[in-house]
C-alpha cells in the first residue's frame, strides 16, 4: 500500500504517494522529475546519487522515500539560483572537471558539503572528501582543482 510523504526538495514542499520499497534517488528522479540525481551502482559506491538530507551529505540510492517524509533535501538543481550557475558549478566549467557528467551531481554535492564545512580544507581533506565519489572518465585532478580554487568563494560566506 502506498504510503503519503511530505518533503522539501530544493525549497520546496512536495506531497507524494510512494511504495514503501521506493528508493530515494528513484524518488527524486521519477516521482518529482529531478534527473540531476544520477543513479549508477544502486549499492552506496559511485556516489553519484549525492544529495544532501537535512544538510548532510547522504547517498540516495541507499535510503527509502518514505525515510525522507519530513526532511529537507538538496538536489544538484538547488545549487544555481535565479538561473546563475553556483560558483562550485563555475569552477567545474572552468577546470573542465568533468567530461560524461555522470558523477557530476555527486561531485558537486560532496565538494559542497566539504567546503560548507570546512572552507579552508588542505588538498588532502578535498580528496578526502571526494572519496566517496567515482569518476569512471576525467580523473580526479580537475576536480580537486575545482574545488581547491572555489574554496575561496566559500571563506568569504
Ligand atoms: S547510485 Fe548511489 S552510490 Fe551509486
Ligand atoms: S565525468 Fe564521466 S564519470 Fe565523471
Amino acid at each position: 500500500m502506498k504510503q503519503l510523504i511530505q518533503v522539501k526538495v530544493n525549497g520546496q514542499m512536495y506531497e507524494e504517494e510512494v511504495e514503501p520499497r521506493m528508493l530515494l534517488s528513484f524518488f527524486l528522479r521519477e516521482d518529482i522529475g529531478l534527473t540531476g540525481t544520477h543513479v549508477g551502482c544502486v549499492v552506496g559506491e559511485c556516489g553519484a546519487c549525492s544529495i544532501l538530507l537535512d544538510g548532510r551529505l547522504v547517498k540516495s540510492c541507499l535510503l527509502l522515500a518514505v525515510q525522507a517524509h519530513g526532511r529537507e533535501i538538496t538536489t544538484v538543481e538547488g545549487l544555481a539560483s535565479e538561473g546563475a550557475f553556483h560558483p562550485i558549478q563555475e569552477a567545474f566549467v572552468k577546470h573542465y572537471a568533468l567530461q560524461c557528467g555522470y558523477c557530476t551531481s555527486g561531485m558537486l554535492l560532496a565538494g559542497h558539503y566539504l567546503l560548507t564545512r570546512k572552507p579552508d580544507s588542505s588538498e588532502e581533506e578535498i580528496r578526502r572528501g571526494l572519496a566517496g565519489n567515482l569518476c569512471m572518465c576525467t580523473g580526479y585532478t580537475q576536480i580537486v582543482d575545482a574545488v581547491k580554487e572555489v574554496a575561496r568563494e566559500y571563506k568569504k560566506e
